[in-house]
């Protein structure tokens, strides 16, 4: 008991104490002892005794070993039932003594994805939801600009479900709904109910040109996933995508995160009304060809975000012809095909394969209910493809993103209400117009210009007077007065990988046509401040 003790006290350092203290210590021992022996003669005693001792000085260790000489003389009696205790406690206290071992490790792409956000546009909607302006209860807080929601038609959604919830989602009286319908699973990847319902309101949406088949699609929570899925199965850690610029920021998050795929920006310009030309395509590939990154799609957004322009038929036509010439993807992100407003007329991809007689399997069209249905808050997205093995594999992927079984029955309920959902689009569009041509007024009569749109629920204003330099300094310069000043969010153009400087999205469809004058009026005050400066 004696040597277990001075072991004890010998062994003050961390590190002896962790495996194997009597080994380590008896080291200690024999060592000098050995120069001793060595000294006085011979070889034999020198090596012979030295080993021999601390044979048994091993042998002494493992039997006079008992419980009691590992736990801190603090814990309890070692009852068998004390034990697990006793060695958590007594992990425990080395923890404790080892002190520097710092906090507790978190994966390196979670560490990434937890620092502060770096972007002006999640800055800036973090801002507004923090302090957002109320035209009653908050005049002073913050307008948000920044968001694409449309809050426009919530009277007709509102109206409808009061009328009909509880039956959509239970049944009438009679009727063959049950609860075992929505609270066992159901197919992850959507029901075919709401499939056939999503194709009929894709179809009325797009003006009727195409139809869309219900066996093609993969239904998710929402766009986002449907878009990583896409990026999942059509590309490898290290691929990337070309994507033609301004872009919606939040691609950059829904890409890159998890899949480690790159976006590459094909700039695209104010001169030609930020239009893709074929030209940047492949000049973008090109360079990014050689230096040695594969590409393997093009992901676009039809109608434009944040612009608001669109494709035309010729366009796509040569988009097809460009992507079948490199062996690439195209990936169509359609989901605001419904809201429009100008006089052009949308041309979804699915209409040009449809006359096409060309390999569709490089195809994706990605669609959902948060834009042209307004209901961003009920996670409905759609993956529609052209290609089998992408279909199956993003079939066994949504385990990790469906639709809720109530929410997929309330959305066949109020799909399949043709003179509802007639009335809706109608209304909808109706009221876009409206905003966008009272909004595009107001700047206008500010000096400000918007780019040419005909789609979305946004203007792409072209504020480039006000900055203070003309540079991506000058325009988050900017970017920062109308956010702390002005208390107005919109979003720079840099946040969407915009190269020319001084281009703002605002989003109008949130607010009412009253406070159209009270976001002038901000804007106006800090373009005085700007104006008078330079
Ligand atoms: C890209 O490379 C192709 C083939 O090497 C070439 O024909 C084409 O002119 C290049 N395009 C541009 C814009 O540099």
């Amino acid at each position: 008991m004696t040597l277990t003790r001075s072991i004890q006290h010998r062994n003050p350092k961390p590190e002896v104490q962790s495996r194997k203290p009597s080994g380590a210590t008896a080291m200690r021992l024999i060592v000098p002892l050995q120069g001793v022996v060595q000294g006085r003669g011979g070889l034999i005693f020198g090596s012979l005794i030295p080993c021999a001792l601390f044979y048994f000085l091993q042998l002494y260790l493992k039997r006079h070993r008992s419980p009691n000489s590992q736990s801190s003389p603090s814990s309890p009696s070692t009852s068998s039932s004390n034990l697990a205790e006793m060695t958590r406690t007594s992990s425990r206290s080395n923890l404790l003594s080892r002190g520097s071992i710092g906090p507790v490790r978190i994966s390196s792409r979670a560490s990434s994805i937890a620092k502060p956000n770096d972007s002006p546009y999640y800055v800036g909607l973090d801002k507004a939801s923090e302090d957002p302006y109320d035209r009653i209860g908050n005049p002073d807080g913050v307008i948000q600009l920044g968001l694409s929601e449309n809050r426009l038609c919530f009277d007709l959604i509102e109206k409808w479900m009061l009328e009909n919830l509880r039956d959509s989602i239970m049944g009438r009286e009679g009727g063959d709904l049950s609860i075992s319908g929505i609270a066992t699973y159901q197919p992850f990847d959507g029901t075919m109910e709401l499939k056939l319902a999503m194709a009929g309101f894709m179809s009325r949406v797009m003006g009727g040109a195409v139809s869309f088949e219900p066996l093609q699609m993969v239904l998710t929570a929402g766009a986002t996933p449907a878009i990583e899925t896409l990026c999942f199965c059509l590309a490898d850690h290290g691929n990337a995508f070309l994507v033609p610029t301004p872009y919606y920021p939040g691609f950059d998050r829904d890409v890159k995160w998890r899949t480690g795929v790159e976006l590459i920006p094909v700039h695209c310009r104010s001169t030609d009304n930020f239009m893709l030309t074929i030209s940047a395509l492949d000049q973008a590939f090109n360079q990014t060809r050689k230096r040695g990154t594969k590409i393997r799609g093009i992901l676009l957004s039809n109608p434009a975000n944040p612009v608001g322009n669109l494709l035309s038929r010729e366009m796509l036509y040569e988009l097809l012809d460009f992507a079948r010439e490199k062996n690439i993807h195209i990936i169509s992100d359609e989901i605001f095909a419904g809201s429009m407003y100008g006089k052009e007329e949308f041309v979804s991809m699915a209409e040009v394969l449809d006359s096409e007689d060309s390999d569709k399997s490089r195809v994706h069209i990605v669609y959902g209910l948060s834009k042209d249905l307004s209901l961003p808050g009920f996670r409905v997205g759609m993956i529609y493809s052209f290609n089998e093995n992408v279909l199956a594999a993003a079939r066994k992927l949504t385990r990790f993103s469906s639709i809720s079984a109530p929410t997929q029955r309330l959305l066949v309920s109020m799909l399949s209400d043709t003179r509802f959902i007639e009335e809706y689009i109608e209304t909808n569009k109706k009221r876009i117009q409206n905003m966008h041509d009272l909004f595009v007024a107001g700047l206008q009569e500010l000096g400000i210009n918007c780019a040419d749109s005909s789609a979305g629920l946004y203007c792409w204003a072209d504020m480039s007077k006000l900055t203070p330099t003309y540079s991506e300094k000058g325009e988050l310069e900017l970017w920062d007065m109308l956010l702390n000043v002005a208390k107005i969010n919109v979003t720079p153009g840099s946040a969407c990988h915009c190269i020319e400087p001084g281009w703002f999205r605002c989003c109008f469809t949130a607010l009412a046509p009253e406070d159209i004058p009270v976001v002038m009026g901000r804007i106006r005050e800090v373009a005085e401040i700007c104006t008078q400066s330079s």
